[in-house]
C-alpha cells in the first residue's frame, strides 16, 4: 500500500445513493487532484468506480471490491470566453469549465441566473456533471450532449484525453465514455436574456413536479425508453399499460405517479429493487413483446469498476 492510500483510502465506506439501500465499498477515497486521481486508478489497476450524485445508482446489498472515488472535490466552475477556448463554440457562446464534480442543479441555477442558455432543459436532473455527461443525461427538454463542447478525464490506464463533442460518441442515455474517468467538461453556453432563461427553468421543474413522484426514495427512471418500430416510446407508458402500477416486492414498489420509477420505503434494501425490476420487465415482455433495458446503473461485487 502506497503512502497516498494509507492517507486517503477508507476502508468498507458506505455509498450514499438516492435509494438509500445497498452496500459498502471495500475502499473509497475522495482524491483532490487529476494527479492524485490518476495515482489512485494505477494503484487499483483500474478497478474504480467513479461516485456522482447516487442519484442513478442501484449498489447490491453484498456491496462493491476495488475502489469507489467521488470527485467532489473536483467541482471548480470558471467562465473562459468564446474565442481560444476549443473547437465546437458557436460564436458568441461562452465556455463555462466545470469540474466532473460539480453539482449540475447549482451549476443551471448559476448559469440561468447570468443570463446564459443551454442548460435550463436539464432542471430538475440531480447529478454532478461528470456522471450526467458520462451517461448523457437528458428528458423531454434536451441533452447534456448539446451543450458539450469537449470532455476531458484519465483512461482506465490512467492517461490524460481530451475529446471535442465531435469525438465523443454521444447517443440517447449513453456518451460512449463509461470505460473512463471524466474530470473537467466544457460547455458552450448562449447569452440570453436573465428573465426569460429563468422562466423556461421554471416551466422544467414544473412538468417534472407533476408528472414525477420528486419526493420519494427513487433514482429517477429505471428503464431507458425502448426503440419500438424505430420509434422511442416511454418505458413509463408500457409498464403502465402492463398493469405494473402498485407492484410490489418487500419495501420497493411501482410508483403511482410514474411507472417508470421504483420507490423504495425505508427498511428495504437492494435486492428487493432488483427482484422487482427483473418482475417488470417479465411483465412488459410477456404483455407487449419488448425487452426492457436498464437505465439505471447498477453496480455488482462480482464485476470490475
Ligand atoms: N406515461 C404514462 N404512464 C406513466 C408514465 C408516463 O402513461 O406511468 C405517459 C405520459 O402520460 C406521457 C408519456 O407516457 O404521455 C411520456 O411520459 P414522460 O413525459 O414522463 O416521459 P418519459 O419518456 O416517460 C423521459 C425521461 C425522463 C424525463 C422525462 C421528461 C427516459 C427513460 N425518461 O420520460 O428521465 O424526466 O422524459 O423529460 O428517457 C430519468 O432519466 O431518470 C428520467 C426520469
Amino acid at each position: 500500500m502506497s503512502a497516498l492510500t494509507r492517507e486517503i483510502v477508507r476502508t468498507k465506506a458506505p455509498i450514499p445513493t438516492w435509494f438509500g439501500v445497498g452496500g459498502r465499498a471495500d475502499h473509497y477515497a475522495e482524491p483532490e487532484t487529476v494527479e492524485a486521481l490518476g495515482a489512485l486508478v494505477e494503484e487499483f489497476r483500474g478497478d474504480v468506480r467513479v461516485l456522482g450524485e447516487g442519484a442513478n445508482l442501484l449498489v447490491e446489498d453484498a456491496g462493491v471490491g476495488g475502489l469507489v472515488v467521488s470527485l467532489k472535490a473536483l467541482r471548480a466552475v470558471r467562465r473562459i470566453t468564446g474565442s481560444g477556448s476549443g473547437s465546437g463554440a458557436d460564436s458568441g457562446a461562452m465556455i463555462v469549465r466545470a469540474g466532473a464534480g460539480a453539482s449540475l442543479p447549482r451549476l443551471i441555477v448559476d448559469t440561468v441566473r447570468e443570463g446564459l442558455g443551454g442548460l435550463e432543459g436539464l432542471g430538475g436532473i440531480p447529478a454532478t456533471v461528470g456522471g450526467a455527461v458520462r451517461m448523457n443525461a437528458g428528458g423531454a427538454f434536451g441533452e447534456i450532449a448539446d451543450a458539450v463542447v469537449a470532455v476531458r478525464g484519465l483512461t482506465r490506464a490512467g492517461r490524460m484525453f481530451e475529446r471535442s463533442r465531435e469525438e465523443t460518441p454521444f447517443a440517447y442515455r449513453g456518451s460512449g465514455l463509461s470505460d473512463s474517468f471524466i474530470t473537467e467538461v466544457d460547455f458552450s453556453l448562449t447569452p440570453g436574456d436573465a428573465v426569460a432563461l429563468r422562466d423556461r427553468l421554471k416551466h422544467v421543474m414544473a412538468a417534472k413536479k407533476t408528472s414525477q413522484p420528486m419526493a420519494e426514495r427513487s433514482a429517477g427512471c429505471v428503464f431507458k425508453n425502448p426503440l419500438v418500430d424505430g420509434a422511442r416510446v416511454s418505458a413509463g407508458r408500457l409498464i403502465d399499460s402492463a398493469g405494473a402500477k402498485g407492484m410490489r416486492v418487500g419495501a420497493a414498489s411501482v410508483s403511482a405517479v410514474h411507472a417508470n420509477f421504483i420507490v423504495v420505503e425505508p427498511g428495504g434494501c437492494a435486492q428487493d429493487v432488483l427482484t422487482l425490476i427483473d418482475e417488470v420487465r417479465a411483465l412488459v415482455r410477456d404483455g407487449h413483446g419488448v425487452t426492457l433495458e436498464p437505465e439505471v446503473v447498477v453496480w455488482r461485487r462480482d464485476e470490475e469498476g
